[in-house]
């Protein structure tokens, strides 16, 4: 099973994720709007969570967060209880409106955490509750000074998506379910602290740091990291925060953010956020980007010196409209915030780059797609846009499906209906649902609407229904015709019968092209290949983390042992799961698993405690 950027897990723990078609009725879209979000514990349907203020102190030597955080809460159905989600955390004092009161959490619910249960009035307005994150609270990374690039300092950071906000703040927990929020953080003096908020842009003397957001977010787009980190400004609203060390190539890098901003503002409507800045995170970042308003948190695996990664940054920006803006109402609706997404970043890069640029991206994303589809298994439940996650967890099922089939049907409609009457379709359904949230079933309706005319309904003209609540690619998906990559295979078969290349037609060739080329051969190559190409390329020593991770699973096939040392210095600090995972697997299925668990031994602690239970379960089975 492909995943995104988890694990492909062994197929006994897959059929959890590999629901039967029969589980879930075909629903007509005309009928069911009614949203239940089974991912989260809490009662936010009866007492409505209107804002949180949170007032922590940041220990790194006991690895907690610790303080308040206060509710004001709605109850607008005179509600016994305000319920929230907790995972793993120490409450240690209640309040409501300011008087002690007894509360109780409930047993813990596999994937959820637990229920925090707060006994209240039908006219109480304040919740405080006094508490402390776990030892094992999932959504916090804390970093040793050896494993940022500074080496003097620790670090932490947050990755609250997509149900980890509950192991660091006591919030009702689901994508439907939003609040405005502001903060007080206590950290050692010298550290920079931000959050998914107005941020400072240096640090101050006194080491506390105070912060508000004042769009209504999910619990999913709180964010805080803490590190010795600095600033600077691309433009007046656009900028990028890394650790000293990397922050002149961080922002060489993301030099285009201004304009990738204007184009997205061009497409789709004013950004609402405010300012938009980019944190590089330490290399352990378990992911590649991570939407976060206001300050999207990005691997430094992005910054390849040619800027050919920065459609990362497209792909995050765009979340602040499909996503941060819209966001889907369950994690059963994720293909709403991703495959949007998806599709929304690739117009962002063809107004930047051009169509065949782009077209190379569209290739490669319906190549991923085809996998995952062949991994999930053609006709499997998982493969439907439509999610149905009850009873798991949403993260361990997120594949490649959500996102490559979800922007494949939004390119479709694009063609189906013309650009222009998209694009407009497109803004006013963002402007239309503004910090709101949506579900599958609401934006067929509203497409049926709206781009349905008298002689054909949408469903006659594109079988939207097969799409979305139907296994694999339906037959009249759109696919790119790249005339990029027609050349590059045309020099992959000159190389496979001939042995050489002519290095003067690969010239011109960005990373999307080297990855085509790669991600097409047989395996395994042969050493003398793999030596020749290498030779000619400098793939052992490539600086570019997209092609260095395919040359060396590619490697790893081959048994080219010429380039395990730096293969060996990749797993020793990138902590990427969407890199770490296929290096890990090659290794496992070419009988090197010895050397495989050698490697996990002496680096697992670079990675995140999640990425880390992950691949021991690869590693070892359990
Ligand atoms: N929002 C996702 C990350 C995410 C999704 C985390 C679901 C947890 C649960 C983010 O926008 C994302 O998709 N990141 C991708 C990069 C992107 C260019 C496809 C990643 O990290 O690989
Ligand atoms: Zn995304």
């Amino acid at each position: 099973m492909k995943k995104r950027f988890l694990l492909p897990v062994a197929l006994g723990v897959l059929g959890a994720c590999n629901n039967t078609a029969s589980d879930s009725k075909q629903t007509a879209f005309g009928t069911d709007t009614t949203v239940r979000d089974t991912h989260t514990l809490s009662n936010a349907d009866s007492v409505v969570p209107k804002h949180v203020s949170l007032d922590l102190a940041v220990d790194f030597g006991t690895r907690q967060l610790s303080g308040t955080a206060t509710w004001q809460i709605q109850n607008r159905l005179g509600a016994k209880e305000f319920v929230t989600d907790d995972a793993g955390l120490q409450i240690e004092q209640v309040w409501a409106d300011g008087t002690p009161v007894n509360f109780y959490t409930s047993p813990p619910v596999q994937y959820l955490g637990t229920a925090l249960h707060i006994p209240i009035g039908s006219n109480t307005q304040t919740v405080r509750i006094r508490y402390k994150t776990g030892a094992e609270a999932s959504a916090l990374q804390w970093l040793a000074p050896a494993q940022t690039s500074y080496k003097t300092d620790s670090f932490l950071y947050t990755q609250s998506e997509a149900i980890h906000a509950r192991s660091w703040v006591p919030a009702p927990d689901g994508p439907g379910i939003r609040f405005t929020y502001d903060a007080r953080i206590r950290v050692p003096k010298g550290l920079l602290v931000l959050m998914s908020a107005t941020n400072p842009q240096a640090p101050n003397d006194s080491g506390i740091y105070t912060f508000r957001m004042e769009e209504p977010v999910p619990a999913y787009l709180m964010a805080l990291a803490v590190g010795k980190l600095e600033f600077q400004k691309i433009d007046d609203r656009t900028g990028v925060y890394a650790e000293p060390g990397v922050l002149s190539r961080a922002t060489w890098e993301l030099n285009e953010m201004p304009k990738m901003v204007q184009i997205a503002e061009g497409l789709y409507g004013p950004y609402r956020w405010g300012r938009y800045d980019v944190l590089i995170l330490p290399p352990g970042f378990p992911i590649g980007g991570m939407e976060n308003p206001r300050l999207t948190f990005a691997t430094p695996t992005i910054l390849a010196g040619d800027r050919s990664l920065a459609n990362l940054i497209a792909h995050e920006l765009a979340h602040n409209w499909s996503g941060n803006l819209v966001t889907s109402a369950t994690w059963n609706d994720i293909w709403m915030n991703e495959g949007f997404t998806v599709y929304f970043e690739r117009r962002i890069t063809e107004a930047m780059l051009g169509k065949s640029y782009v077209d190379m991206l569209w290739a490669l994303g319906y190549q991923d797609l085809e996998k995952a589809v062949v991994e999930l298994g053609p006709q499997s439940r998982a493969t439907w846009l439509k999610n149905d996650l009850t009873g798991q967890d949403p993260e361990e099922c997120l594949t490649d499906v959500p996102y490559e089939k979800g922007s494949l049907l939004l390119w479709m409609l694009e063609r189906q209906a013309g650009r222009e009457k998209w694009d407009a379709f497109l803004k006013a359904y963002f402007n239309r649902h503004a910090f709101g949230s949506i579900t599958t079933e609401q934006f067929l309706n509203e497409l049926h609407a709206q781009l349905s005319d008298t002689d054909s309904t949408l469903e006659k003209k594109i079988r939207i229904r097969e799409w979305v609540y139907g296994p694999g690619i339906p037959d009249n998906a759109p696919q790119a015709d790249s005339a990029r990559f027609t050349q590059v295979n045309a020099i992959r078969n000159a190389f496979l019968s001939s042995g050489t290349i002519d290095k003067a037609a690969t010239q011109a060739w960005t990373t999307h092209e080297w990855l085509h080329f790669l991600r097409n051969m047989p395996r395994p190559l042969t050493v003398p290949q793999m030596r020749y190409l290498d030779g000619q390329f400098g793939f052992t020593k490539s600086k570019n983390s997209e092609i260095a991770d395919l040359w060396f699973e590619t490697a790893i096939h081959a048994k080219y042992i010429t380039a395990y040392p730096e293969m060996e210095d990749f797993l020793s600090k990138v902590g990427r799961q969407k890199f770490l995972t296929p290096l890990y697997t090659a290794l496992k299925e070419s009988d090197q698993v010895a050397l495989a668990q050698r490697y996990f031994e002496t680096y697992h602690n670079a990675y995140h405690p999640i990425a880390q239970a992950r691949l021991r379960k690869l590693l070892t089975g359990s």
